[in-house]
């Protein structure tokens, strides 16, 4: 039985198990006007089903299943396509299956949306499209040198998207998300982000692992910036003909990540520095000016503050339960 309120939006969020989409569902159910939020996931790399919110269904389904996808997207009115195999590593470890999921679970959501006519949909790219390319800051109007196949998947993702909105007319957006990093983000499985694999190895008072020399750079981002700016662009139907970075501009060595960990954690931290990765880019900044044109009111959490917070979130005694 449906609990959603039939005079309010619903919103389709791909991926809502996930790290990212569980923080936007968390987002959206304090968005007025919300009447119901179906959370499409295969349950494959995200653990999250309760939301302790009567609005929030949860449909059980692969991306891959066209039949499966439009039987959620029907009835919907907006959507927010973050379900995805993501991880360099595993697209370099499973080309096919990151592709599949990733273009052609793409191509469901978008084909599903042109079918029920859906108001807006926001998918998620990646920095990772810029890869080989060196100039910093990374502007949108860069080429594309995409580095690993989870990277290609990405770019076929944005352009899917924008081209359905030449197309079709389908209002879309493309965000292009950098490091993204806060509460909820998994270490427990091989793929897992810089961040919490540091957080996990601290509280095993196990080394961190580098790979490289640490100077490596990432504009991480809180994930709080990126769900606010996925409800307000998909509350507010921004449409944009071509993607759009998701990042502050900032940058962070990893070295530097380490040292700011130092300063948190009571106690010693120690480093293995190891061959670096096939895949990997060795810095990522984003040029945030077309995203600030567009949502002039996103407010910046310093750095430090938002490590603080995944940190103390991290050690607390909720994160030994499943994110
Ligand atoms: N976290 C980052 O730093 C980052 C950076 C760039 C892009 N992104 C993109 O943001 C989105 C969300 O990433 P995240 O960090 O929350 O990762 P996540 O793994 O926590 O979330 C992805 C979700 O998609 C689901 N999923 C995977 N395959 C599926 C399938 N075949 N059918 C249905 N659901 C499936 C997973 O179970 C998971 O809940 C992804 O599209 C990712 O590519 C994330």
């Amino acid at each position: 039985m449906s609990a959603s309120d039939p005079q309010g939006l619903i919103v389709v969020v791909t991926g809502g198990a996930g790290f990212i989409g569980a923080n936007l569902v968390k987002r959206l159910l304090r968005e007025p006007g919300i009447g119901g939020i179906r959370i499409f996931d295969d349950f494959s790399t995200g653990t999250n089903r309760e939301f302790g919110d009567p609005r929030v269904e949860v449909f059980e389904g692969d991306l891959r299943d066209a039949t499966r996808v439009d039987e959620v997207v029907r009835g919907a009115s907006r959507i927010v396509h973050l379900g995805a195999l993501p991880s360099v590593p595993r697209s370099i470890a499973d080309p096919r299956s990151s592709i599949d999921v990733n273009i052609v679970g793409t191509l469901n959501v978008l084909e599903a949306g042109r079918a029920h006519e859906i108001e807006h949909v926001v998918v998620a790219s990646s920095s990772s499209v810029y890869g080989a390319n060196p100039i910093l800051p990374k502007a949108e109007s860069l080429a594309t040198r995409p580095l690993s196949p989870y990277a290609v998947s990405k770019l076929g993702t944005e352009a899917l998207a924008n081209a359905y909105f030449h197309s079709f007319g389908l209002p879309t957006l493309a965000f292009r998300f950098f490091n993204v990093f806060g509460p909820l983000q998994r270490a427990d499985h091989a793929y897992a982000a810089v961040i919490p694999k540091f957080l996990d190895a601290m509280k095993r008072s196990a080394p961190l692992t580098v790979f490289g020399d640490g100077t490596q750079s990432r504009d991480f981002t809180s994930v709080h910036l990126v769900v606010d700016a996925l409800a307000k662009v998909s509350m507010q139907k921004f449409v944009h003909e071509s993607p759009v970075n998701l990042a502050m501009g900032t940058r962070t060595t990893l070295n530097e990540l380490i040292d700011l960990l130092r300063a948190i954690h009571p106690g010693q931290i120690d480093v293995e520095y190891v061959e670096p990765r096939a895949g990997d880019v060795p810095h990522s900044q984003a040029s945030s000016e077309l995203l600030t044109s567009l949502l002039p009111d996103l407010e910046a959490v310093a750095f430090e503050d938002s490590i603080r917070e995944v940190y103390e979130w991290y050690f607390s005694a909720r994160t030994s339960d499943p994110a």
